[in-house]
């Protein structure tokens, strides 16, 4: 008979500062350097050393201008609470608030991000939803639902230039503000993984065993890293040594007092845990694992410990035996790849005596860094935005942006309102925005500092190029003068190769000027035979569109891409479309289908996109043969995502972004079924213009989608994407093309009215459900498509209406849930986790009886 019990673990992370008191040694010796940390107590109004780690922590007026402090509600004091938690800095205003932080050009830094509630505002908020950004890069979501819980995010990322920028995004689910920013400056030789094309966003880490129970981090860990206790399941235990244990100093280190203690099964020779990887990780591509071993036990002569390390019933690792007195560790530096969650077995081999063991353990999911920083040294308004006909807010204060403000961004259209307050801007204000101005059309925010007599614009200056090395020097010539010969290659239609450098020398100047859109990023731009590889010469069509065939690819680290293939633009085209690929590279959302790169090369022009291998919802709705039918569970959660992902272009970009075409083709799916938008940003000159279904030059949509009232008066707003997401909704209800032509009610929407008059379900809904919903929550999309498909504009919810209803809806869905949803994750507390905060990890302990 086999007795096998299996336990879950939740590894509360918020069991760090303040509630759990840290293990200090007061150490005769010398503590660690606590040189170049950076201690932010966001929201102090004084400066003092910790009094449990003595690191001085300094209030934030240095580093930020805006936001306003608050002490947290009295009731979420207590005394042991660390002092950091006691206040925050919040920000009710602008959608993005930058830290920025002097830091040392390519040095490591493990930067820690601390979220205490503390229902500071007294709004009792239950549920608080805001984006980290790292640089221009998307870090993480911070999801706060419970108000006494410190919420952690770290990452480890190497600093681009000498300073860091950690941006609180308010994405319309309440005001962003953050208890604590604390950075270390690490080794440059450690976490290898991390490189200056890398970050990694910490997942877990734990140490296994433990005798007090105590987190261990500063004096113990010399860069101040939170090890979380772990007991594991309960038959296992801790077994440990009183020996120091060393760290080679190469790669990783843990710290003595972690790699003293260690797990090990009380009485079998199988470990096994499960690390499972809930909904938001699964649109990071990928995962990294670190295992820390070291024998505790002074092993006689003839006992022995091996192992081997399976994941998911795969050898991974083995045989292995851990050294004494030294931490040794296992890491694959190939990320791992989502599934749903990874089993990992540790099982003796037949030659060991005594059962494997494990000392600690570390998870990271990798983040493609998808941008260089803003460099300080050469901010200039890009004139990119004075080719954003759709902006209506552009807000670009407090940016030290220099130069000129560009004339163009008088002329566009929609904008309502420019804030170019706290930058060095010289020059006068352009009289297209002065005349705007007075006629009431334009709010035009700065600080006078604009100086009247314009200055030289600043050039790339020598001295700065030969303090990096020669050879970066070289490559950054080379990089320059690459990517001004292809912009002046493109724009004159030839160059010979000869005269390569010296265009690009020549050119430069007017780089540093804002005749043309900014330098492609390096990494995101292709040739135009890394395109023909990548997709294999074009082998696989996944899809067409007005503009031309979308191709499968796969990039050299195995990451699957859509490429996007057109050719022939006009010049003025390929200006456009230049600016507003610099503008999408920037947008990252875990519901927006990521622009990954692009290729301008000759007559081509490739957009290099995020692959989608689920296709389209509308394929899934039209019933597309193979595809398994579409549950209501599956048909809400999708909307749901969507919508979130319509209301980061709305609120969470700045500018914001209005779609113009949403529609269920341009609403793709992952592999588990998430759904992401695609197409955005990117109508007008790459789509638009050229688009078969366009049937007037600039009205931009697809029949049945568009708004009625944009085309009649050509006006853009955020209203339009609503009205086309209504019909979205409306088509995942009824399972109904938008139109059907030769019918009465050609329309949806008309469709829809007459039968919901009747109140019978039955008459409108998609009969391939079954009747396997809740009324309630059909009843609440109906009505939330039957609002954004109202007539006024002015009527319809904005997109963060239509989430927070649409999130009702799931809960009301999820508490019915019958269906059989084709997205296997549940919505289960103990396997969704708030983001990095707390981590489910079960400890399971195989067939004690053999
Ligand atoms: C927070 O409380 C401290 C005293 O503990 C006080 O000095 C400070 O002014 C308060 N801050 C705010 C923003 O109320
Ligand atoms: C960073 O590491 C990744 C993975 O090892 C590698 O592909 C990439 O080239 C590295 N980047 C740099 C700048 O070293
Ligand atoms: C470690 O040291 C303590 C006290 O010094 C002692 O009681 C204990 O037996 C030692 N443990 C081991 C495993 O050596
Ligand atoms: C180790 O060997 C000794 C004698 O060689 C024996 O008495 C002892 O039982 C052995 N121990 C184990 C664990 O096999
Ligand atoms: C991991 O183990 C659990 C049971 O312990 C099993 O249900 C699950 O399918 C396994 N997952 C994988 C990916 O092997
Ligand atoms: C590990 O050992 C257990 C028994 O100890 C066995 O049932 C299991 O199959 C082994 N796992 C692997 C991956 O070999
Ligand atoms: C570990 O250190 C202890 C004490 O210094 C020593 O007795 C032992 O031999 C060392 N073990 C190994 C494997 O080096
Ligand atoms: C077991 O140990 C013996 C002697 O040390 C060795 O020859 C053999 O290969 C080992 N077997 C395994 C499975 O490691
Ligand atoms: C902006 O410029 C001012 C003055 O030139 C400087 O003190 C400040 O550090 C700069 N800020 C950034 C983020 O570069
Ligand atoms: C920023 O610009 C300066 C001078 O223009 C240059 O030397 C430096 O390398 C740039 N930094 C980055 C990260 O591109
Ligand atoms: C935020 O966390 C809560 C609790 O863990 C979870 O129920 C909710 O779905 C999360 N919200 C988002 C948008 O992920």
């Amino acid at each position: 008979m086999s007795c096998s019990s299996r336990l879950e673990m939740a590894i509360w992370f918020f069991a760090f500062l303040g509630i759990s008191v840290v293990a200090v040694h007061v150490h005769g010796q010398q503590l660690p350097s606590t040189e170049g940390y950076i201690s932010i107590d966001c929201g102090s109004n004084y400066n003092y050393p910790d009094p449990t780690t003595q690191i001085p922590y300094v209030l934030d007026d240095q580093y930020i201008d805006r936001g306003v402090s608050y002490n947290i509600s009295s009731s979420y004091l207590t005394p042991s609470l660390a002092k950091q938690l006691t206040d925050v800095r919040s920000f009710p205003d602008g959608a993005r608030n930058c830290y920025t932080i002097p830091v040392l050009q390519n040095q490591k830094y493990l930067i820690r991000t601390t979220f205490m509630y503390g229902n500071y505002d007294h709004l009792n908020s239950a549920m608080l939803l805001f984006d980290l950004h790292l640089d221009v890069n998307y870090w993480q979501t911070v999801n706060i639902t419970d108000a006494s819980v410190p919420y952690r995010l770290e990452a480890i990322t190497v600093a681009m230039t000498d300073f860091m920028s950690i941006c609180l995004v308010n994405t319309g689910h309440g005001t962003p503000f953050i208890s604590a920013l604390e950075m270390r400056p690490l080794k440059n030789t450690i976490y290898p993984i991390a490189n200056a094309t890398r970050t990694l966003i910490l997942y877990f880490r734990v140490d296994a065993g433990s005798l007090t129970n105590n987190i261990v981090r500063y004096p113990d860990d010399p860069y101040d890293r939170i090890w979380i206790p772990w007991s594991g399941s309960q038959s296992w235990m801790t077994i440990y040594t009183n020996l120091t244990v060393r760290n080679y100093g190469k790669d990783f280190e843990a710290p003595s007092t972690v790699m003293q203690t260690a797990l090990t099964p009380v009485n079998s020779n199988q470990m096994q845990f499960r690390i499972s990887y809930i909904s938001w990780e699964a649109n990071v591509n990928a995962f990294l694992t670190v295992l820390y071993f070291s024998e505790v036990l002074s092993l006689s002569g003839n006992s022995s410990r091996e192992f081997n390390i399976y994941i998911n019933d795969y050898l991974w690792y083995g045989p292995y035996s851990p050294p004494a007195n030294v931490t040794d560790w296992i890491y694959d530096p190939v990320p791992k790849y989502p599934y749903d969650q990874y089993n990992y077995t540790i099982n003796a081999t037949s030659n060991s005596t005594l059962p494997p063991l494990l000392n600690a353990m570390e998870a990271y999911f990798p983040m493609q860094k998808k941008d260089i920083t803003t460099n300080s040294s050469d901010g200039a308004i890009s004139t990119a935005f004075a080719s954003l006909m759709a902006i209506e807010i552009l807000d670009l204060s407090n940016n030290n942006l220099t130069g000129t403000i560009p004339d163009d961004l008088g002329n566009l259209p929609s904008l309502r309102v420019l804030n170019l307050k706290g930058n060095n801007l010289i020059g006068p204000v352009p009289d297209s925005i002065n005349q705007k101005e007075n006629k009431g059309q334009l709010t035009f925010i700065f600080d006078h500092k604009i100086n009247p007599q314009p200055k030289p614009v600043r050039k790339i200056s020598t001295p700065v190029i030969v303090v990096i090395s020669a050879v970066s020097a070289i490559l950054l010539l080379v990089l320059v003068a690459l990517c001004v010969w292809r912009l002046k290659r493109n724009r004159q239609g030839f160059a010979s190769n000869k005269s390569t450098r010296r265009h690009g020398e020549e050119h430069s100047t007017e780089l540093q000027n804002h005749e043309s859109p900014p330098a492609p990023p390096e990494g995101h731009l292709f040739t135009y035979p890394q395109i023909v590889k990548v997709t294999n010469n074009f082998l696989t069509v996944i899809g067409k569109g007005g503009f031309g065939n979308v191709y499968h690819g796969c990039l050299e680290n195995g990451i699957q891409v859509a490429v996007k293939l057109r050719s022939q633009l006009s010049p003025q085209g390929v200006r456009e479309f230049l600016a507003e690929v610099q503008n999408l590279i920037r947008v990252h959302h875990r519901n927006l289908v990521s622009l990954i790169g692009y290729c301008n090369d000759g007559n081509y022009l490739a957009l290099v996109y995020e692959y989608m291998p689920r296709g389209s919802l509308q394929e899934y709705l039209k019933g597309k043969v193979g595809l398994p039918r579409l549950a209501w569970t599956d048909r809400l959660r999708i909307a749901y995502q969507a919508a979130q992902g319509l209301d980061y272009l709305h609120r969470g970009c700045s500018p914001s972004i209005v779609h113009r075409d949403v529609k269920s083709s341009n609403i793709l799916l992952g592999q588990k079924l998430e759904a992401k938008i695609a197409d955005f940003g990117l109508s007008k000159t790459f789509l638009g213009e050229y688009d078969t279904h366009v049937s007037t030059r600039r009205v931009v949509g697809t029949p049945g989608y568009v708004d009625p009232l944009y085309h009649s008066t050509l006006q853009i707003n955020t209203k339009i994407d609503v009205y086309s997401f209504g019909v979205v909704l409306l088509e995942l209800i009824t399972g109904r093309s938008p139109i059907v032509p030769g019918s009465e009610d050609a329309h949806i929407t008309q469709w829809v009215s007459r039968r919901l008059q009747r109140g019978n379900i039955d008459d409108f809904i998609d009969g391939r459900l079954q009747g396997d919903y809740d009324a309630n929550s059909v009843w609440k999309v109906i009505d939330i498509a039957m609002r954004c498909t109202t007539q006024s504009g002015s009527q319809r919810p904005t997109m963060a209406e239509v989430v927070i209803q649409l999130k009702e809806s799931l809960e009301l869905e999820t508490a019915h849930d019958k269906s059989e949803s084709l997205y296997n994750q549940r919505l289960d507390t103990s396997q969704t986790s708030a983001f990095g905060i707390e981590r489910v990890i079960s400890g399971d302990f195989g067939p004690s009886a053999r």
